[in-house]
């Protein structure tokens, strides 16, 4: 593994709970349906049936929190911002969401058969942190499974957004240092990680997903609005940098023009682990 960038842990964690906190109607609008097309993927590898106690960490607006209650989990979903547990709570009032950070679980040991976090680990400054508390809260024998983006050039997605970025703009912006995004894109890094926490690797696999997009200004609106630290990627830029991000977004877009839409490939890896 590369060495991790020194991070200020709280000045981090402020500033995701800031970005998320300001996204969230922005991001219910543009980005949740699309990290839900991993939603069916969790409930498999984390056997979902009634009566089940679901933890869904970092739930966001949650749409993944509902899915699971939709197949008679009984579910509890967490998220530090506020605005998004409130967004959750109004669209699914019979499910429980809690403010709470996911390094510090608000439960007692022992208490749920499974803990999702979908695109949840890549926001946390301290994710061997928050793997460790959802072994805690695990019961023996308990699932657990989280998602990340897979790293560019292998996620053409990604690729289009830090290749215009590199090419034009600057990537040293007055944002705190934060864990690398797709550390845990990297199936060995997941392996270890959760190896750490005591559990056992189920699997660990790549899911070949696609965003799709009316448009390329449409990519662009997702990013800029309903994403955290990349949407600071593009705010942060100068006027005229930015300008030129966005003309190469636009035209890299072109060459995933499907019918009329822009369809971009945007693989995330899938951890699925025991407690044992
Ligand atoms: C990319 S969103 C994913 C939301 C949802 N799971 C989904 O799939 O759409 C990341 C979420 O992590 C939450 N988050 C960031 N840091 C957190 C922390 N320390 N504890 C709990 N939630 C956190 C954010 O507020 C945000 O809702």
């Amino acid at each position: 593994m590369t060495a991790l960038p020194a991070i200020d842990h709280s000045a981090f964690k402020a500033f995701e709970r800031d970005c998320y906190s300001h996204a969230a109607n922005d991001y219910l609008d543009h980005a949740a349906r699309r990290t839900a097309t991993l939603n069916a993927h969790l409930l498999d590898a984390l056997g979902a049936e009634p009566g089940l106690r679901w933890l869904d960490v970092a739930c966001g607006p949650g749409l993944l929190s509902a899915a699971a209650a939709a197949r008679g989990c009984k579910v509890t979903g967490l998220d530090y911002a506020e605005p998004m547990v409130e967004l959750a709570r109004e669209a699914f009032p019979a499910i429980s969401f809690d403010v709470g950070d996911a390094e510090a679980l608000p439960f007692e040991s022992e208490q749920f058969d499974a803990v999702s976090c979908n695109f949840g680990i890549l926001h946390f400054p301290h994710p061997e942190q928050a793997i460790a508390e959802a072994a805690r809260v695990l019961v023996p024998g308990g699932k657990y499974a989280f998602t990340c983006w897979a790293p560019p050039p292998r996620n053409p997605f990604m690729a289009l957004i830090f290749s215009a970025v590199q090419e034009h703009g600057t990537l040293d912006l007055p944002v705190p240092p934060g864990p690398p995004l797709f550390r845990f894109g990297d199936p060995d890094e997941c392996a270890r990680a959760v190896s750490e926490a005591g559990m056992e690797v189920v699997e660990i696999r790549e899911v070949c997903i696609e965003w799709e997009f009316a448009s390329a200004d449409d990519i662009l609106t997702t990013v800029a609005r309903g994403t955290g630290r990349l949407g600071r990627l593009l705010d942060l830029q100068t006027p005229a940098r930015r300008q030129l991000i966005e003309q190469a977004i636009v035209a890299g877009a072109e060459a995933h023009e499907r019918d009329g839409h822009i369809v971009i490939p945007a693989p995330a890896t899938l951890t699925v682990a025991r407690r044992t």
